[in-house]
Protein backbone atom coordinates (compact mmCIF):
# COMPACT_ATOMS: atom_id res chain seq x y z
CA UNK A 1 0.00 0.00 0.00
CA UNK A 2 1.45 3.43 -0.73
CA UNK A 3 0.56 6.41 1.04
CA UNK A 4 -1.90 7.22 -0.90
CA UNK A 5 -4.11 4.05 -0.07
CA UNK A 6 -3.66 2.76 -3.44
CA UNK A 7 -1.49 0.08 -4.42
CA UNK A 8 -0.34 -1.60 -7.56
CA UNK A 9 -1.93 -5.17 -8.18
CA UNK A 10 1.98 -5.93 -9.32
CA UNK A 11 3.24 -9.29 -10.57
CA UNK A 12 2.31 -12.03 -8.36
CA UNK A 13 5.27 -14.19 -7.26
CA UNK A 14 3.41 -17.24 -5.81
CA UNK A 15 1.45 -18.12 -8.86
CA UNK A 16 3.21 -20.69 -11.26
CA UNK A 17 3.53 -19.70 -14.91
CA UNK A 18 1.65 -21.70 -17.52
CA UNK A 19 3.35 -24.50 -19.13
CA UNK A 20 4.82 -24.69 -22.54
CA UNK A 21 2.03 -26.98 -23.29
CA UNK A 22 -0.23 -23.78 -23.15
CA UNK A 23 1.62 -21.27 -24.45
CA UNK A 24 2.11 -23.33 -27.33
CA UNK A 25 -1.35 -23.48 -27.88
CA UNK A 26 -2.06 -20.04 -27.80
CA UNK A 27 0.80 -19.14 -30.18
CA UNK A 28 -0.63 -21.64 -32.48
CA UNK A 29 -3.60 -19.65 -32.41
CA UNK A 30 -1.52 -16.55 -32.28
CA UNK A 31 0.35 -17.55 -35.71
CA UNK A 32 -2.95 -18.01 -38.00
CA UNK A 33 -2.66 -14.12 -38.24
CA UNK A 34 -5.48 -11.51 -37.59
CA UNK A 35 -4.71 -11.39 -33.40
CA UNK A 36 -6.46 -8.66 -31.26
CA UNK A 37 -5.73 -7.86 -27.85
CA UNK A 38 -8.50 -6.14 -25.63
CA UNK A 39 -6.63 -5.37 -22.77
CA UNK A 40 -7.46 -3.88 -19.23
CA UNK A 41 -6.30 -2.38 -15.56
CA UNK A 42 -3.65 -5.40 -15.31
CA UNK A 43 -1.62 -4.61 -17.84
CA UNK A 44 -0.65 -1.48 -16.61
CA UNK A 45 -0.26 -2.89 -12.82
CA UNK A 46 3.65 -3.75 -13.58
CA UNK A 47 4.04 -0.26 -14.35
CA UNK A 48 2.86 1.04 -10.84
CA UNK A 49 -0.47 1.98 -11.86
CA UNK A 50 -3.30 0.26 -9.28
CA UNK A 51 -6.33 -1.52 -11.04
CA UNK A 52 -9.64 -0.31 -10.51
CA UNK A 53 -11.75 -3.78 -8.43
CA UNK A 54 -8.67 -5.28 -7.11
CA UNK A 55 -8.18 -4.92 -3.26
CA UNK A 56 -6.26 -1.64 -3.28
CA UNK A 57 -7.88 -0.49 -6.28
CA UNK A 58 -8.85 2.72 -7.74
CA UNK A 59 -12.51 2.68 -6.73
CA UNK A 60 -12.08 1.25 -3.45
CA UNK A 61 -10.54 4.52 -2.51
CA UNK A 62 -12.22 6.87 -4.88
CA UNK A 63 -16.28 5.31 -5.50
CA UNK A 64 -17.12 5.41 -9.37
CA UNK A 65 -20.21 7.01 -8.70
CA UNK A 66 -18.60 9.86 -6.60
CA UNK A 67 -15.55 10.40 -8.79
CA UNK A 68 -15.97 9.08 -12.50
CA UNK A 69 -19.89 9.31 -13.38
CA UNK A 70 -20.56 12.37 -15.46
CA UNK A 71 -23.19 13.81 -13.51
CA UNK A 72 -20.81 13.65 -10.48
CA UNK A 73 -18.24 15.72 -12.62
CA UNK A 74 -20.70 18.57 -13.33
CA UNK A 75 -21.96 18.46 -9.68
CA UNK A 76 -18.70 18.68 -8.00
CA UNK A 77 -15.65 19.02 -10.67
CA UNK A 78 -13.31 20.48 -8.15
CA UNK A 79 -13.51 16.79 -6.08
CA UNK A 80 -13.30 14.88 -9.79
CA UNK A 81 -10.26 17.12 -10.52
CA UNK A 82 -8.68 16.84 -6.85
CA UNK A 83 -8.81 12.74 -7.67
CA UNK A 84 -7.17 13.74 -11.30
CA UNK A 85 -4.26 15.39 -9.56
CA UNK A 86 -2.91 12.12 -7.86
CA UNK A 87 -3.87 10.43 -11.32
CA UNK A 88 -2.08 12.46 -13.49
CA UNK A 89 1.46 12.41 -10.90
CA UNK A 90 0.65 8.76 -11.06
CA UNK A 91 0.39 8.70 -14.88
CA UNK A 92 3.28 10.74 -15.89
CA UNK A 93 5.82 8.72 -13.69
CA UNK A 94 4.56 5.42 -15.33
CA UNK A 95 6.52 3.55 -18.14
CA UNK A 96 5.90 0.66 -20.47
CA UNK A 97 6.13 -2.44 -18.95
CA UNK A 98 6.91 -6.52 -20.77
CA UNK A 99 3.21 -6.54 -21.62
CA UNK A 100 3.34 -3.29 -23.75
CA UNK A 101 6.60 -4.20 -25.54
CA UNK A 102 5.58 -7.60 -25.84
CA UNK A 103 1.76 -6.35 -27.94
CA UNK A 104 3.84 -3.99 -29.72
CA UNK A 105 6.55 -6.76 -30.48
CA UNK A 106 3.40 -9.00 -31.77
CA UNK A 107 2.41 -6.23 -34.02
CA UNK A 108 5.56 -5.56 -35.24
CA UNK A 109 5.57 -9.44 -36.46
CA UNK A 110 2.17 -8.86 -37.56
CA UNK A 111 0.73 -11.35 -35.88
CA UNK A 112 -1.35 -8.94 -34.25
CA UNK A 113 -3.76 -6.20 -35.84
CA UNK A 114 -4.85 -4.13 -32.95
CA UNK A 115 -4.88 -3.33 -29.44
CA UNK A 116 -8.31 -2.54 -27.86
CA UNK A 117 -7.43 -1.14 -24.85
CA UNK A 118 -9.96 -0.38 -22.05
CA UNK A 119 -7.17 1.77 -20.40
CA UNK A 120 -6.41 5.73 -20.75
CA UNK A 121 -2.63 5.65 -19.92
CA UNK A 122 -1.43 5.89 -23.47
CA UNK A 123 1.27 3.18 -22.26
CA UNK A 124 0.42 0.64 -25.68
CA UNK A 125 1.73 3.96 -27.71
CA UNK A 126 4.81 4.31 -25.60
CA UNK A 127 5.68 0.93 -25.97
CA UNK A 128 5.29 1.18 -30.25
CA UNK A 129 2.83 -0.21 -30.71
CA UNK A 130 1.16 1.64 -33.74
CA UNK A 131 -3.01 0.66 -34.24
CA UNK A 132 -4.39 1.52 -30.37
CA UNK A 133 -8.24 1.58 -30.22
CA UNK A 134 -9.14 3.43 -27.80
CA UNK A 135 -12.39 2.19 -25.63
CA UNK A 136 -12.47 4.69 -23.14
CA UNK A 137 -9.88 7.72 -23.89
CA UNK A 138 -6.94 9.26 -23.10
CA UNK A 139 -5.64 10.40 -19.68
CA UNK A 140 -3.08 12.52 -21.69
CA UNK A 141 -5.77 15.22 -23.18
CA UNK A 142 -8.45 16.96 -21.75
CA UNK A 143 -11.19 18.45 -23.38
CA UNK A 144 -13.42 21.97 -22.87
CA UNK A 145 -16.80 21.17 -22.66
CA UNK A 146 -18.01 24.49 -23.92
CA UNK A 147 -16.16 24.95 -27.31
CA UNK A 148 -14.72 21.48 -27.59
CA UNK A 149 -10.99 22.57 -27.79
CA UNK A 150 -8.74 19.79 -26.68
CA UNK A 151 -4.97 20.09 -24.77
CA UNK A 152 -2.94 18.16 -23.17
CA UNK A 153 -3.33 17.32 -19.53
CA UNK A 154 -0.45 17.38 -17.16
CA UNK A 155 0.08 17.93 -13.58
CA UNK A 156 1.16 21.57 -14.15
CA UNK A 157 -1.75 22.59 -16.23
CA UNK A 158 -4.03 20.82 -13.09
CA UNK A 159 -2.40 22.23 -10.19
CA UNK A 160 -5.20 25.38 -10.47
CA UNK A 161 -8.54 22.88 -10.61
CA UNK A 162 -10.95 22.72 -12.15
CA UNK A 163 -9.15 24.21 -15.17
CA UNK A 164 -10.56 26.37 -17.54
CA UNK A 165 -10.32 26.47 -21.19
CA UNK A 166 -7.63 29.40 -22.18
CA UNK A 167 -9.83 30.10 -25.26
CA UNK A 168 -13.54 30.19 -24.04
CA UNK A 169 -13.56 29.89 -20.22
CA UNK A 170 -15.39 26.32 -20.09
CA UNK A 171 -15.05 23.79 -18.39
CA UNK A 172 -12.02 21.36 -19.18
CA UNK A 173 -12.73 17.60 -18.45
CA UNK A 174 -10.15 14.85 -18.87
CA UNK A 175 -10.37 12.93 -22.25
CA UNK A 176 -11.33 9.78 -20.68
CA UNK A 177 -14.98 8.27 -21.09
CA UNK A 178 -16.77 8.88 -17.50
CA UNK A 179 -19.54 6.31 -16.88
CA UNK A 180 -22.80 7.78 -18.81
CA UNK A 181 -21.07 8.73 -21.53
CA UNK A 182 -20.96 6.87 -24.72
CA UNK A 183 -18.01 5.05 -25.75
CA UNK A 184 -16.20 7.43 -28.94
CA UNK A 185 -17.92 6.03 -32.13
CA UNK A 186 -14.96 5.19 -33.93
CA UNK A 187 -13.47 2.57 -31.17
CA UNK A 188 -16.83 1.19 -30.56
CA UNK A 189 -17.33 0.52 -34.43
CA UNK A 190 -13.81 -0.76 -35.33
CA UNK A 191 -13.67 -2.95 -32.41
CA UNK A 192 -16.75 -4.53 -33.39
CA UNK A 193 -15.19 -5.47 -36.54
CA UNK A 194 -11.86 -6.08 -35.38
CA UNK A 195 -13.85 -8.24 -32.77
CA UNK A 196 -15.98 -9.93 -35.55
CA UNK A 197 -13.34 -10.85 -38.46
CA UNK A 198 -10.19 -11.99 -36.03
CA UNK A 199 -8.62 -15.51 -36.00
CA UNK A 200 -7.82 -15.04 -31.96
CA UNK A 201 -8.16 -12.74 -29.29
CA UNK A 202 -5.90 -11.68 -26.37
CA UNK A 203 -8.10 -10.56 -23.53
CA UNK A 204 -5.10 -9.29 -21.21
CA UNK A 205 -5.79 -8.28 -17.56
CA UNK A 206 -9.18 -6.82 -17.87
CA UNK A 207 -11.91 -8.07 -15.09
CA UNK A 208 -14.12 -8.54 -17.96
CA UNK A 209 -17.13 -6.60 -16.20
CA UNK A 210 -17.22 -2.85 -17.89
CA UNK A 211 -19.84 -3.08 -20.96
CA UNK A 212 -19.21 -2.63 -24.13
CA UNK A 213 -15.39 -3.52 -23.49
CA UNK A 214 -16.67 -6.87 -22.37
CA UNK A 215 -18.80 -8.06 -24.93
CA UNK A 216 -15.49 -8.15 -27.49
CA UNK A 217 -14.61 -11.22 -26.55
CA UNK A 218 -18.09 -12.89 -26.86
CA UNK A 219 -18.21 -11.02 -29.94
CA UNK A 220 -15.28 -13.07 -31.03
CA UNK A 221 -16.05 -16.30 -29.95
CA UNK A 222 -19.38 -16.28 -31.45
CA UNK A 223 -17.75 -15.42 -34.50
CA UNK A 224 -15.14 -18.67 -34.79
CA UNK A 225 -12.11 -16.57 -32.82
CA UNK A 226 -9.95 -18.80 -30.12
CA UNK A 227 -9.86 -16.60 -26.79
CA UNK A 228 -6.91 -16.59 -25.09
CA UNK A 229 -6.75 -15.03 -21.66
CA UNK A 230 -4.18 -13.82 -19.05
CA UNK A 231 -4.50 -12.57 -16.12
CA UNK A 232 -2.97 -13.24 -12.63
CA UNK A 233 -6.89 -15.04 -11.54
CA UNK A 234 -9.35 -16.54 -13.30
CA UNK A 235 -12.48 -14.08 -14.35
CA UNK A 236 -15.91 -14.24 -15.52
CA UNK A 237 -15.47 -15.71 -18.97
CA UNK A 238 -12.55 -18.10 -18.06
CA UNK A 239 -14.79 -21.02 -17.62
CA UNK A 240 -17.18 -20.25 -20.66
CA UNK A 241 -15.66 -18.85 -23.12
CA UNK A 242 -12.00 -18.55 -23.09
CA UNK A 243 -10.33 -21.15 -24.68
CA UNK A 244 -6.29 -21.22 -23.32
CA UNK A 245 -6.14 -19.20 -20.01
CA UNK A 246 -2.83 -18.18 -19.64
CA UNK A 247 -2.40 -17.32 -16.05
CA UNK A 248 0.10 -15.14 -14.54
CA UNK A 249 1.07 -11.34 -14.78
CA UNK A 250 0.81 -10.10 -17.67
CA UNK A 251 4.50 -8.72 -18.32
CA UNK A 252 5.84 -12.23 -17.78
CA UNK A 253 3.42 -13.85 -19.69
CA UNK A 254 3.17 -11.66 -22.66
CA UNK A 255 7.09 -11.63 -23.22
CA UNK A 256 7.62 -15.78 -22.85
CA UNK A 257 4.41 -15.55 -25.46
CA UNK A 258 6.38 -12.95 -27.49
CA UNK A 259 9.68 -14.82 -27.12
CA UNK A 260 7.72 -18.37 -28.16
CA UNK A 261 6.74 -16.93 -30.85
CA UNK A 262 9.62 -15.40 -32.12
CA UNK A 263 11.86 -18.28 -31.42
CA UNK A 264 9.30 -20.47 -33.46
CA UNK A 265 8.88 -23.54 -31.64
CA UNK A 266 6.64 -26.05 -30.70
CA UNK A 267 7.19 -27.05 -27.64
P1 LIG B 1 -10.34 -4.08 -13.20
O1 LIG B 1 -9.71 -3.43 -12.04
O2 LIG B 1 -11.81 -4.29 -13.17
O3 LIG B 1 -9.68 -5.50 -13.46
C1 LIG B 1 -8.30 -5.68 -13.49
C2 LIG B 1 -8.00 -7.12 -13.84
O4 LIG B 1 -6.58 -7.25 -13.99
C3 LIG B 1 -8.45 -8.16 -12.81
O5 LIG B 1 -9.09 -9.22 -13.48
C4 LIG B 1 -7.13 -8.62 -12.17
O6 LIG B 1 -7.18 -9.98 -11.78
C5 LIG B 1 -6.16 -8.42 -13.33
N1 LIG B 1 -4.77 -8.19 -12.94
C6 LIG B 1 -4.28 -7.48 -11.88
N2 LIG B 1 -2.94 -7.42 -11.93
C7 LIG B 1 -2.55 -8.09 -13.04
C8 LIG B 1 -1.29 -8.37 -13.64
N3 LIG B 1 -0.15 -7.95 -13.12
N4 LIG B 1 -1.31 -9.11 -14.79
C9 LIG B 1 -2.47 -9.56 -15.33
N5 LIG B 1 -3.67 -9.32 -14.80
C10 LIG B 1 -3.73 -8.60 -13.68
O7 LIG B 1 -9.90 -3.24 -14.49
P2 LIG B 1 -10.54 -3.26 -15.97
O8 LIG B 1 -11.08 -4.59 -16.31
O9 LIG B 1 -9.54 -2.66 -16.88
O10 LIG B 1 -13.55 2.30 -16.98
O11 LIG B 1 -11.72 -2.25 -15.78
C11 LIG B 1 -12.49 -1.89 -16.90
C12 LIG B 1 -12.99 -0.49 -16.76
O12 LIG B 1 -13.60 -0.31 -15.48
C13 LIG B 1 -11.91 0.57 -16.77
O13 LIG B 1 -11.51 0.93 -18.08
C14 LIG B 1 -12.57 1.73 -16.09
C15 LIG B 1 -13.23 0.98 -14.94
O14 LIG B 1 -14.38 1.55 -14.45
C16 LIG B 1 -13.85 3.59 -16.91
O15 LIG B 1 -13.34 4.34 -16.10
C17 LIG B 1 -14.87 4.03 -17.91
Amino acid sequence: MDSNGLKPAGPSEDIPAPDARQLERAAAAIRKGSAIAVTGAGVSAESGIPTFRDPGGFWRKYPPEEYAAYSAFLRDPKKVWKMWQERAAMLEQARPNDAHTGLAALEEMRYLQAVITQNVDNLHQEAGSRRVIEYHGNARQMVCLECGRSEPLTRSRIQEIPPKCRSCGGLMKPGVVMFEEFIPEDALAESERLAMGCNSMLVAGTSAQVYPAASLPQIAKYNGATIIEINVEPTDFTHDLVDVFLQGSAGSVIRRLTEHLKAGSSG
